[in-house]
């Protein structure tokens, strides 16, 4: 039964003592964090929305008197999220007489709040934007951090910026509406980040596995307490190096792989945070294979966290496999794509214990290739 409990609007502490002054926004977490948008809007003089179509008519009322905004409405798809429809949204800003004074307002997932923020970017060389954002996946990873970006036929997220936002409002009664594949997906990200958490977030996240596992019956309560330990750590790592020259990368644990894993069997195919997930115990792998990991229980804890969240642990538990042929040729492949390598060298981040990862590592061909074979087997 779902949890309807009122849960209390909470800041979730995003660090505002940086250097970096772009990174010092609020981060709000709570059922009802998007009442703070008019608020937060009020600053400035003219604020247009960018909404996902499907989140705007489930949800669009939540945004009480922002609903009367000039606004764009964003079909959702991954195909849609390329330079004909930034264009579009650029065209929407200039005919809603925006300024670089001004602000968007996204109101959807990661695909709505990465093309509004590289359009914000983009607008008049600059201008402000906020996020609403609706998925798990987005509220604990995408929203926060600043990186905007649409995809090129050549591969994923290949042209974007680095825009932080001026607010992020993770407002969890959205949630409540998530399908479960869409719900494993954010989980994917959040195992991912417990992994890098330096305080004990992941024997928390174990702890409430089973009671997070499905949004319907999820212990909001708790959920609550997990995004907002989420955005804290992966405000840690942003703040530390916000443009990615370094010690970021670790974000970016799972990724090659799983990056590799959509490309193989289409964008769309398998959720990201899925492919993120299968991602995490492919780097796990090679991190054993390697000698690089340290904690000797970590690949089996792993294993059990993400079988109690529902999440496969192998192509052969997702449910995509039997209808999609996915061969170590075909991975290989889709790693040279990836857009954090080189594109003969693929690079990796390799977990060593709970908060302690190396990113930047080469893998041989014998070791890469027996990784992939033994999780495909
Ligand atoms: N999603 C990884 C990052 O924001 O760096």
């Amino acid at each position: 039964m779902t949890t309807q409990r009122e849960l209390p609007l909470s800041d979730a502490g995003f660090p505002v003592d940086s250097a970096e002054s772009m990174l010092s926004y609020p981060v709000l977490v709570g059922a009802r964090a998007i009442e703070a948008a008019g608020e937060l809007c009020r600053p400035f003089e003219h604020v247009a929305l960018l909404a996902d179509e499907t989140v705007l008519g489930l949800h669009g009322e939540r945004l009480g008197d922002l609903c009367n905004l000039p606004t764009f409405i964003l079909t959702p798809g991954e195909a849609n999220k390329d330079w004909k429809h930034l264009g579009q949204i650029l065209e929407f800003m200039s005919s809603a007489g925006l300024s670089r004074d001004s602000l968007l307002l996204t109101f959807g997932g990661g695909m709505t709040g990465d093309m509004g923020g590289l359009a914000a970017s983009l607008f008049k060389r600059g201008m402000s934007v906020g996020h609403i954002p609706s998925t798990l996946l987005s509220q604990v990873d995408a929203s926060v951090g600043g990186k905007t970006a649409v995809n090129l036929p050549a591969g994923k997220n290949l042209a974007g910026t680095f825009h932080p936002p001026r607010f992020v409002l993770a407002d969890l009664d959205l949630l409540r509406t998530q399908d479960l594949n869409e719900w494993r997906s954010g989980l994917g990200e959040v195992v991912k980040t417990a992994l890098l958490a330096r305080a004990p977030l992941f024997g928390e996240l174990e702890k409430a596995a089973l009671s997070i596992a499905n949004p319907e019956s999820a212990d909001y309560e708790t959920l609550s307490t997990l995004v907002q330990a989420c955005i804290r750590t992966k405000a840690q790592w942003v703040q530390t190096d916000p443009t990615e020259q370094g010690s970021r990368k670790a974000l970016n644990l799972g990724h090659t792989f799983g990056h590799a894993i959509e490309h193989a069997t289409g964008y769309g195919t398998v959720p990201h945070g899925i492919a993120v997930a299968m991602g995490l115990v492919l780097a796990m792998n090679a991190s054993k294979a390697t000698g690089t990991l340290l904690e000797h229980d970590l690949q089996e804890r792993i294993l059990q966290l993400l079988q109690n969240l529902g999440l496969p642990r192998s192509w052969k538990e997702c449910p995509k496999s039997e209808q999609t042929p996915l061969s170590t040729r075909s991975l290989v492949q889709g790693l040279a794509q990836d857009k954090k390598g080189q594109v003969a060298k693929p690079r990796f981040v390799l977990p060593q214990a709970i908060g302690k990862v190396l990113w930047d590592q080469e893998l041989e061909t014998t070791t890469l290739n027996a990784v992939i074979d033994g999780w495909l087997a």
